[in-house]
């Protein structure tokens, strides 16, 4: 019989148990234990959740635990700490003494599995994770652009009155303000976006490239000033990626990957494209750039760099 599908949680908030419940809701995995420094959290994340079995696909375990529990799982999504303010950077301190603490404790207890990084900045943090654990490149993961991504299609979904599952659309370089949503290479069901606009100007005429690129770029801020935090889409991120990697999909998907030359680039962590399966990232889809899109992906790039410089890693 199979292996059941273990994943651990490290950060009970409204990221990991949002990832949690996307999960289950889709049958993705058959255990899941959450750990948090605030132990009752976890518990109570895990009993609410055990509160779904009813009505969920197939039954499942949620449990709560110590680092050292969450090291027997084949995947460990980190999802601690939490938004300070207007740019993801400012958790760069925080996170980086987090992640100082916990990824050698679930190292000594002997995981062997994947890393899910969601914890912001997540280029850098995902980077830490990697230098900390001493995993492969390939095993160790960020969200990175993925959620970006589905950003840039549901508004361009808005803009064009077509089913987000019929665009394609990427955004590339750091999850934060200086990704990089790709128009060149957008399309509608293959057609490029820049075509169809062109030979359709009495229905898209409208469409503001400039004003989608900074509603994209804002999106997380949008939504956190309402509700002070984001969960439902980073939720789905997550577990979108973890699906990938349960059933060896092979799907190209955008997360946070470590360039060794890709786009002329190397030595960091970024959003791109990449085929996803049983052992993390397979490869990385180097996708087109125009001479504009380039120049702010090596922007992007060169603000990660800066950032990995500050804390001597
Ligand atoms: C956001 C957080 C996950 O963009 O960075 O919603």
């Amino acid at each position: 019989m199979g292996e059941l599908k273990k994943v651990g949680i490290i950060g009970a908030g409204h990221v990991g148990s949002h990832c949690a419940n996307t999960m289950l809701i889709q049958g993705i995995c058959d255990e899941i234990i959450f750990v948090d420094i605030n132990k009752q959290k976890a518990v109570s994340q895990a009993l609410d959740c055990m509160d779904m079995l009813s009505f969920i696909p197939h039954n499942a375990e949620i449990t709560a635990g110590e680092l050292k529990d969450a090291a027997k799982s084949d995947i460990i999504v980190i999802s601690v700490g939490g938004i300070q303010d207007e740019d993801r950077m400012a958790e760069l301190y925080s996170s980086r003494d987090i992640i100082k603490e916990i990824i050698p404790e679930i190292m000594k207890h002997g995981f062997n599995g994947i890393f899910v990084v969601i914890t912001n900045p997540v280029d850098i943090v995902t980077y830490w994770v990697q230098k900390y654990s001493g995993l492969p490149y390939n095993r160790v993961i960020g969200t990175g652009t993925g959620l970006d991504s589905a950003r840039f299609k549901r508004i361009l979904s808005t803009e064009l009155k077509i089913d987000t599952k019929s665009i394609q659309a990427w955004a590339v370089g750091e999850h934060g303000n200086s990704q990089v949503p790709i128009f060149s290479s957008a399309s509608v069901n293959g057609k490029l976006l820049t075509d169809l606009i062109k030979e359709n100007p009495e229905k898209f005429s409208h469409v503001d490239f400039e004003k989608i690129e900074n509603l994209v770029i804002s999106a997380g801020w949008d939504i956190y000033k309402g509700k002070n935090s984001t969960e439902f889409g980073i939720g789905c991120t997550c577990a979108d990626l973890i699906k990938a990697i349960f059933h060896d999909e092979k799907r190209v998907l955008p997360c946070s990957v470590f360039l060794k030359g890709e786009y002329g680039n190397s030595g960091i962590y970024t959003g791109s494209p990449a085929v996803v399966g049983k052992n993390g990232v397979k490869y990385i889809i180097e996708i087109s750039l125009n001479d504009k899109e380039k120049q702010k992906f090596n922007l992007s790039c060169n603000i990660i760099k800066e950032n990995i410089k500050k804390l001597g890693l």
